[in-house]
């Protein structure tokens, strides 16, 4: 193997596994999110217990069965729909939309609302991390 061969493959591997980093690597908006769950008491975030919780259902104080899935799709990789306006609702998974989960205000603004909405309260912190684990398969 001469030095120029060499070179390309060493290229061809390190640039390949930098065109895979993205969609594994944590966003400044998660990593900031992960960090004010855990000054609230949270550890060990589990993305087992956060697709668990994702297809939860809570009954609501008028009778119906309510769930993240209800607006959102059980695949985080599929659009959802949302359960009242019928809108179509941008996949959740960063893999297939790389705009998800890059805002902090965006996601606690929107965690406070739908928790509220489909749990009747809001998620502890422990369940926003398990969400967030799951949502963006972050190791
Ligand atoms: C009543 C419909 C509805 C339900 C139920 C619902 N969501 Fe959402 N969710 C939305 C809408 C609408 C948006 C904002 C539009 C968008 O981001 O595509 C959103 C956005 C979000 C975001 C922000 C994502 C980002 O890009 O920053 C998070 C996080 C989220 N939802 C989590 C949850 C969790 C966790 C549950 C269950 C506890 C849940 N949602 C249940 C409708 C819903």
């Amino acid at each position: 193997m001469n030095y120029k061969h060499a070179l390309m493959v060493c290229c061809s591997i390190f640039c390949g596994s930098l065109a895979f980093a993205p969609l594994a690597s944590a966003s400044p908006a998660t990593d900031a999110e992960f960090a004010q769950f855990k000054s609230e008491g949270a550890s060990k975030f589990s993305a087992e217990q956060g697709k668990q919780n994702w297809t939860k259902e809570v009954t609501s104080k008028d009778g119906d069965k309510r769930s993240c899935t209800s607006c959102h799709d059980a695949d985080i990789t599929k659009p959802g729909k949302h359960n009242k306006t019928k809108k179509v609702i941008d996949p959740m998974s960063p893999s297939v939309n790389p705009d998800r989960f890059t805002d902090q205000k965006k996601i606690e603004k929107w965690f406070k609302r739908n928790c509220e909405w489909a749990w009747g309260r809001e998620c502890t912190a422990q369940e926003k991390g398990d969400f967030l684990k799951f949502l963006t398969g972050e190791k």
